[in-house]
């Protein structure tokens, strides 16, 4: 069985303090993951008050693209610190987790890639690594970070259009996206428990279509309904309950 597991950098991170990591719940993150017997696992994370502070610095997003080499490595370098931290983390509690790095694995695709909308089919990765970490038995952690875009130099890739395309070509069973809210929440601000497709939740989500303008909700699940494994969205509460069973929260079909 094959998990792809994303952490949300809100989740990791203290988004109002740059680089500054929220240790108690990195921690139980990881232990979460260490009590647990997820089988084949990668894990993606988020940039959080690490890579999102330093894109915010030098003006460069998902389709805000720079040729400065100086930015690029100050993006990277950032999430290679927070990147650190989470291997470690997960190390503590006796996971063989390796960093894998989208910069040096990875480029965005598409014939214009600073307006096409995130889907994992938008993003050429090498994943040949990464199975064959899992085959000898690591758990590779990746994150979302700059890459190459084709004619525009690097954008953002964001760790759950990493997620898209892990889960596509690994062929996935389940995947799960980690975040700060308990799932996909209706007007009544309770959990939808299941969505497949746009179209039943477009009043909630409002258009997804172009930037991210919803607070990343819609964003999140319009990617995910452009992968075939089944996906869920849940909080850090329901972490455990998702290793176990392989659903929580909203599960996007
Ligand atoms: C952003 O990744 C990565 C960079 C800014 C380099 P994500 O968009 O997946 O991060 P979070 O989860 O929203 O923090």
């Amino acid at each position: 069985m094959t998990t792809v597991l994303k952490l949300g950098g809100s989740v990791i991170t203290d988004k109002g303090e740059p680089e500054t990591i929220d240790r108690p719940a990195l921690a139980s993150t990881a232990a979460a993951l260490g009590r647990a017997d997820p089988g084949r696992l990668v894990v993606v994370h988020g940039g959080g008050s690490f890579g999102h502070h330093h894109a915010d610095a030098h003006g460069v997003s998902s389709t805000a693209s720079t040729r400065e080499a100086a930015a690029v490595t100050a993006i990277h370098d950032a999430m290679g610190r927070l990147n650190a931290a989470v291997v470690a983390a997960l190390q503590e509690e006796g996971l063989s987790a390796v960093p894998v790095r989208p910069l040096s694995a990875a480029v965005k695709s598409d014939a214009d890639p600073t307006t096409s909308s995130e889907s994992g089919r938008s993003l050429g990765l090498a994943t040949r690594p990464v199975r064959a970490l899992l085959t000898e038995g690591f758990v590779p952690v990746l994150h979302g970070d700059v890459v190459a875009t084709p004619g525009a130099g690097c954008t953002v890739a964001s760790g759950d259009t990493l997620v898209a395309a892990l889960a596509d070509r690994l062929a996935a069973d389940r995947v799960g996206l980690c975040t700060t809210v308990p799932g996909v929440l209706d007007a009544d601000g309770a959990v939808i428990e299941e969505i497949d497709g746009r179209e039943a939740v477009a009043d909630v989500l409002g258009d997804a279509t172009g930037t991210d303008v919803t607070g990343g909700m819609a964003a999140k699940v319009e990617t995910l309904l452009g992968i075939d494994s089944p996906a869920s969205i849940f909080g850090p509460d329901a972490l455990s309950r998702f290793l176990e069973t392989g659903t929580a929260g909203t599960v996007v079909r």
